[in-house]
């Protein structure tokens, strides 16, 4: 097929990023680029992944990759899945659904956000079996309620439970782009738009996004604070998490996870999993990088939950990095979503393939025929004396 978009000249994710960030309106860019504070939490995320060194081993026959994982005994072609993202159609039109269907044709997770613009009903058909639910715990106990009868009946198995926002995070440059959902239409936003007419269009086209998920909600309420209040609580405790263990009979993993006492804590309440977390940088700026934080969640959780670990995966090799230091699988959120971004469906699937394409490649390096045999002595060693 002709590549008129130029995506086949996108070397990595970054390129993606930068091809996203010439073809969207600032505001709606730095909404999913931003992170909190002075975003020193996203810019360690993936400096600490590239601190990570792994040493190559040669002289093994790597002419076939296995790429395959198996979590909660579904096997997944690559050890990467798709995290929850909310409002992502405001980055780019019909985003979500796009995700979805990408997720499904890979055979990877695709984890429909409780804040996504689109309800969970239709994403889980687009996934089609590849669906995993994430709850905000809301501060209306009828509304999480709510949520979890509709993904039971929508066909969701497994819960992912986000634990990492007591507050919501404070993005700068969203207080600075005055960011408004609805979109509030000032000059300024206007003048974005304008410079911009492809995505302006295709927005015209798709119609304003929104929370929607929480269309009662938003019907009934005076403002759109109001509807955020709800969305979130400052009030979710370890006994609400034993509530929802016993509510949820499928798979519940808790994601936001920092802390190795917070990980032993939710092993012991009998939870499938954690992701260890931090938002993709977006909650507080003074925060460990995950893959600073998974050595000893891995030792304190010792094999007895499934440990998931996202925010900062730009790599290939990234994945990799975080198989070696203890997860069983990984996450990558904006990865895929600059991907669309910077081509809709193709560029999404253009994400994909060049996250996979440098994991073989990573794999074959290293002499590791299989992800599963990735461990801890694929470290250089200054990293193992290090973990
Ligand atoms: C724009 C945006 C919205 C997000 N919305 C949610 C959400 O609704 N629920 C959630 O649990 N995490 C949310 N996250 C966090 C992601 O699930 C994930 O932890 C993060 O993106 C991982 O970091 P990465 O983007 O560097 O891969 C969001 C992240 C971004 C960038």
């Amino acid at each position: 097929m002709v590549d008129l978009m130029g995506l086949d000249r996108a070397a990595s994710i970054e390129d993606l990023r930068l091809k996203a960030k010439s073809r969207i309106p600032r505001f709606a860019f730095d909404l999913v680029d931003g992170g909190a504070e002075n975003e020193r939490n996203l810019r360690r995320n993936s400096e600490a992944f590239e601190e990570v060194e792994m040493t190559p081993r040669y002289m093994v026959d790597v002419s076939d990759i296995d790429t395959r994982a198996s979590v909660f005994g579904q096997t997944f072609d690559v050890p990467f899945g798709m995290a929850p993202i909310g409002m992502l159609n405001a980055f780019w039109p019909g985003a979500d659904l796009t995700l979805a269907r990408l997720c499904k044709a890979q055979n990877i997770p695709y984890t429909a956000s409780s804040a996504a613009s689109t309800t969970l009903e239709k994403l889980a058909e687009a996934a089609d079996g590849n669906g995993w639910f994430q709850l905000y715990v809301s501060s209306d106990p009828d509304v999480t309620e709510s949520l979890i009868s509709r993904a039971e009946a929508a066909g969701y198995t497994t819960l992912i439970v986000t634990a990492d926002v007591p507050a919501a995070g404070k993005r700068d440059r969203d207080i600075r782009n005055q960011l408004a959902v609805p979109f509030r239409f000032t000059p300024e936003v206007v003048l974005q738009c304008a410079m911009n007419p492809r995505w302006a269009l295709t927005s015209l086209k798709h119609g304003s996004p929104n929370v929607a998920n929480y269309a009662d909600l938003l019907q009934s309420a005076t403002s759109y604070a109001d509807v955020q209040k709800t969305l979130i609580t400052a009030g979710f405790t370890w006994e609400d998490l034993k509530r929802l263990r016993n509510r949820w009979k499928g798979k519940l993993l808790v994601k936001g996870i920092l802390h190795e006492k917070d990980a032993v804590a939710c092993a012991e309440l009998g939870c499938d999993g954690i992701v260890v977390s931090n938002h993709g940088g977006r909650q507080v700026a003074f925060g460990p990088p995950t893959i600073e934080a998974l050595p000893a969640i891995a030792k304190a959780v010792a094999g007895r939950m499934t440990i998931i670990l996202d925010s900062g995966i730009r790599r290939g090799a990234d994945v990799l990095r975080a198989k070696a230091l203890g997860a069983d699988f990984t996450f990558a959120g904006r990865a895929l979503a600059y991907g669309v971004g910077a081509g809709s469906d193709a560029g999404a699937k253009r994400a994909f393939d060049i996250l996979q394409l440098e994991l073989v490649r990573a794999l074959g390096q290293l002499g590791i025929p299989s992800y599963a045999e990735v461990g801890p002595s694929e470290l250089s060693a200054s990293n193992r004396t290090g973990s």
